[in-house]
């Protein structure tokens, strides 16, 4: 057996967000967003629910984080709902929106857990959408607005801040493929969303930093490590083009390269940008998209393995081709490959060379309910995070500069077009009662907190 012991200070965190726990949807001035418009349009969501309860987090968010302070987390991340705070996205301020946040806030820091909060979780206010949403440029201004009346009123006490979670999500997967909200299925819209996504990130960290002195301030991606199905000249240009569209299209230009050329040129070949190349990027854009950072956020869920077959150019839907059998892969459909998570943070550090690095996400989905003695013996996702535990602390070993690591999540929760079906939490919810049973994985965390690493 060997242990695994992380460096001093290592950040355990657990991490959830605002559309998928708070509930309290139309409660204290909160407007609507762009995910109770679509949850509640009929065939988006699978098992046809929406996030106006979720775990009821916006009533309970004492005994939530009580449950944290009993397992020993250090940091929690969570975000914000940016509908509670400007209803219509700009303009008139909520002061219950920003009120609810603070209570968080202090409760966190009286429990002795450091808050990190993400700005935006994909929960856009409808009027913005109304007008075009991230595929309109000004959107990326309301953002900014946003940051500045979130920071001013929480800046003095929240030290780590991050702009955006997984704008491929918020970009592709929402406006390209269309299965999140707002459910838009136009490559080109997409791919102007994915660029007004980073530039608003890019604009907001300045005044994140002067509202927050001292602060960490960063962005988090989903990475995927894409490999090919095999050594076929198709196979290997899939695979290119795959981490280009999910990886590189966000690390590159946060990192000063600009958008990838090879990208570029796919997508003015297929049509998805004109001729010209990409017109949103203006002049100064990419400047302040690779305005430097204090941190990259990974979330890590899977590998992407391409067979160039199976990806029609003009969907290329992240299909991963599982290479695992399906015992390997969790409820999601997702492989289990926790290798995945050393290549690609050392990738990252090897290759973009970021200041810092947190995995603000990686967790599994399985439905382990509880025994007739009220336990839930999820040791499948005690494996799984063990053996990611142990990947991460292998890309340490490489001189990854890892601070921390979230795992995701703490509650089972509304999980977007799947809604209650999957459950990554671990802590059991029962929806009915909003009980919390925390599973068999909270208490083996427990342990691997207060043991700073873990064995294998
Ligand atoms: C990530 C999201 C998070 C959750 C997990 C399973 O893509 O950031 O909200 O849905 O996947």
């Amino acid at each position: 057996m060997s242990k695994y012991v992380f460096p001093d200070n290592f950040v355990w965190g657990t991490a959830t967000s605002s559309y998928q726990i708070e509930g309290a949807a139309t409660e204290d001035g909160r407007g609507e967003s762009i995910w109770d418009r679509f949850s509640k349009t009929p065939g988006k969501v699978n098992d046809g629910t929406n996030g106006d309860v979720a775990c009821d987090h916006y009533h309970r968010y004492r005994d939530d984080i009580a449950l944290m302070k009993d397992l020993g987390v250090r940091a929690y991340r969570f975000s914000v709902a940016w509908p509670r705070v400007l209803p219509k996205g700009r303009g008139e301020v909520n002061a219950a929106g920003l009120d609810f946040y603070d209570r968080i806030v202090d409760t966190l820091l009286a429990a002795g857990i450091e808050p990190f909060v993400t700005l935006y979780h994909w929960d856009l206010p409808q009027a913005l959408q109304d007008e075009g949403g991230w595929t309109n440029r000004a959107t990326a201004e309301a953002f900014v607005t946003y940051a500045d009346v979130l920071s001013r009123r929480l800046g003095d006490r929240v030290k780590k801040w991050i702009t955006h979670n997984e704008p491929w999500c918020a970009s592709l997967l929402s406006h390209q493929i269309g299965l999140h909200a707002p459910g838009i299925r136009d490559y080109r819209a997409a791919l102007s969303v994915s660029h007004h996504l980073l530039l608003s990130h890019g604009l907001a960290v300045p005044v994140l930093r002067k509202n927050s002195p001292g602060a960490e301030v960063g962005i988090t991606l989903n990475l995927t490590p894409t490999v090919p199905a095999s050594r076929s000249a198709a196979d290997l240009d899939a695979a290119r083009h795959h981490d280009g569209y999910f990886n590189r299209w966000f690390l590159d230009p946060l990192f000063g390269r600009h958008y990838p050329a090879d990208m570029v040129a796919d997508y003015i070949k297929a049509g998805h940008l004109p001729p010209e190349g990409f017109t949103d990027v203006r002049p100064g854009d990419l400047e302040i998209i690779a305005t430097p950072c204090d941190f990259l956020g990974v979330n890590y869920y899977n590998r992407t393995v391409m067979r160039s077959d199976k990806v029609p150019e003009e969907q290329n839907l992240p299909r991963t081709e599982h290479l695992a059998p399906r015992e390997e892969w969790t409820e999601m459909g997702w492989e289990v490959y926790p290798d995945g998570l050393r290549q690609i943070l050392t990738r990252v550090h090897l290759e973009y060379g970021p200041a810092k690095l947190y995995v603000t996400e990686n967790g599994a989905s399985y439905s382990d309910a509880p025994d007739a003695e009220g336990r839930v013996r999820d040791e499948r996702r005690t494996r799984f995070l063990r053996d990611h535990f142990i990947a991460a602390r292998r890309a340490i070993d490489a001189g990854a500069p890892l601070a921390g690591y979230f795992v995701w999540s703490l509650l089972d929760n509304f999980e977007w077009e799947r809604g209650y079906t999957q459950r990554f939490g671990i802590v059991w919810v029962d929806y009915e009662t909003q009980k919390r049973i925390p599973k068999d994985s909270a208490l083996w965390y427990r342990r691997v907190i207060a043991a700073n690493g873990v064995e294998d």
